[in-house]
């Protein structure tokens, strides 16, 4: 048995190829065509590992996705494979619409026509699952309840409302086609091989090297946050059990302001790594908002409890602590990703903030 994993080289998809390929022997076919974003180094562990085939390529190569799905009969999709930096989609969000919609769109009739052509048990068993963000709900104020599968969509940004975009081709293929689809909406990830343009990454690579910490704004976003190993069971727990048609939220009930956050890192560098120079949190700096930042992201995570069993393992604690440890055991894979792009990233990004 196969399933293909998409975008399984970036941050969440390698977690989960490592992860389900130290659970189970079922092979994956990981398709992903290596944007900054996507880095092979997450997965040297699997080097010369007949059960891991990696696929060079891009989701909206239909030509490509009908061989893939030809040669190797997939069980099931998982589908990671997206543009999913907030502050990219300001500056750039035609990939976006690429990836996230026209993509995901190639995808999906692909899977349909594979699936198409199936009977019997494996058309039965048969499923696509997609992996989304909470972002797609929008923003919540201080007191408002989080956000159940039941919230209106309402996406803020290029990022979000793409991912929106997907959520609905993928509902519209399961009502009108039938194709056997789950999806699942999560908070904000941390841990291993995350890129450092996102805040917790970036702000322990910024204060090893003694460089600002940049705060959007006040600092007093909240996000939840969810220790990567986590989204990863609750996606394997989703496949196995969750029922088709389905949406299923996961997160971490762990709220936290960006400030708490960044302070966190900060106190536990000091422990881990103190500097001459004096506590890390000197580095924090304010710098300007992001254009229409959300205020808020918070997620009820009832339903996949009550209904699959699934809680997160990790506290913010336990988690942070791994991830921070983790960046500093892995000094050679940070230099690496902070190549020439990662540099000319920083400076559209930061310079003028
Ligand atoms: P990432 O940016 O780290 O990785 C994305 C991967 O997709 C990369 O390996 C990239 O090379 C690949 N990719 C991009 N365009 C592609 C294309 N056209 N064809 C094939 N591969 C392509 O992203 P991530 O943080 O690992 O997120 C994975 C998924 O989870 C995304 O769909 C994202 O929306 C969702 N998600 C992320 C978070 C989070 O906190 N990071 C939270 C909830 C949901
Ligand atoms: P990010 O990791 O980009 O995830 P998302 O925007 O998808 O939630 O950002 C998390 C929060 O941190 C968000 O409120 C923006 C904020 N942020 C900063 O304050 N400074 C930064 O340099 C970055 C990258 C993010």
């Amino acid at each position: 048995m196969t399933i293909l994993v998409t975008g399984g080289a970036g941050f969440i998809g390698s977690n989960f190829v490592l992860d389900w390929l130290g659970a189970s022997d079922e092979t994956i076919l990981n398709l992903d065509a290596l944007t900054y974003a996507g880095n092979q180094q997450n997965l040297a562990a699997l080097q010369g590992d007949a059960r891991h085939v990696f696929v060079h390529g891009d989701i909206a190569d239909r030509a490509l996705l009908d061989r893939l799905f030809a040669e190797h009969r997939p069980r099931a999709i998982v589908h990671f494979a997206a543009e999913s930096h907030v502050d990219r989609s300001i500056h750039g969000p035609g990939a976006f619409i690429k990836t996230n919609v026209e993509g995901t769109f190639t995808l999906l009739e692909a899977a349909r026509a594979h699936w198409g052509a199936l009977s019997g048990d494996d058309r039965a068993d048969f499923r696509f699952h997609h992996v989304s963000t909470d972002e797609v709900y929008g923003s919540l104020g201080p007191t408002d309840p989080a956000f159940t599968e039941d919230h209106l969509y309402q996406p803020n940004s290029p990022y979000s409302a793409s991912k929106a975009a997907s959520d609905h081709l993928v509902r519209a293929w399961h009502h009108t086609y039938g194709l056997p689809v789950l999806t699942t909406n999560c908070s904000n990830n941390y841990g291993p091989f995350h890129f450092p343009e996102k805040l917790i990454p970036l702000m322990i690579v910024n204060a090893l090297a003694g460089k600002p910490l940049p705060l959007y704004g006040d600092g007093q976003q909240v996000r939840d946050w969810l220790f990567v190993a986590d989204h990863c069971s609750a996606i394997r727990t989703v496949l196995a059990k969750g029922r088709v048609g389905q949406t299923y939220n996961i997160g971490g009930w762990n709220e936290m302001t960006n400030k708490q956050i960044v302070h966190r890192v900060c106190a536990l560098l000091d422990e881990l790594r103190p500097s001459a120079e004096g506590p890390y949190a000197r580095l924090i700096t304010h710098v300007a908002d992001r254009p229409g930042h959300d205020r808020r992201y918070a997620i009820d995570a009832r339903k996949i409890e009550r209904e699959l069993g699934w809680r997160p393992a990790e506290t913010f604690d336990t988690g942070i602590r791994k991830t921070v440890q983790w960046y500093l055991d892995h000094a050679d894979w940070v230099a690496n990703v902070q190549s020439g792009s990662y540099r000319d990233w920083l400076a559209t990004n930061y310079a003028a903030r």
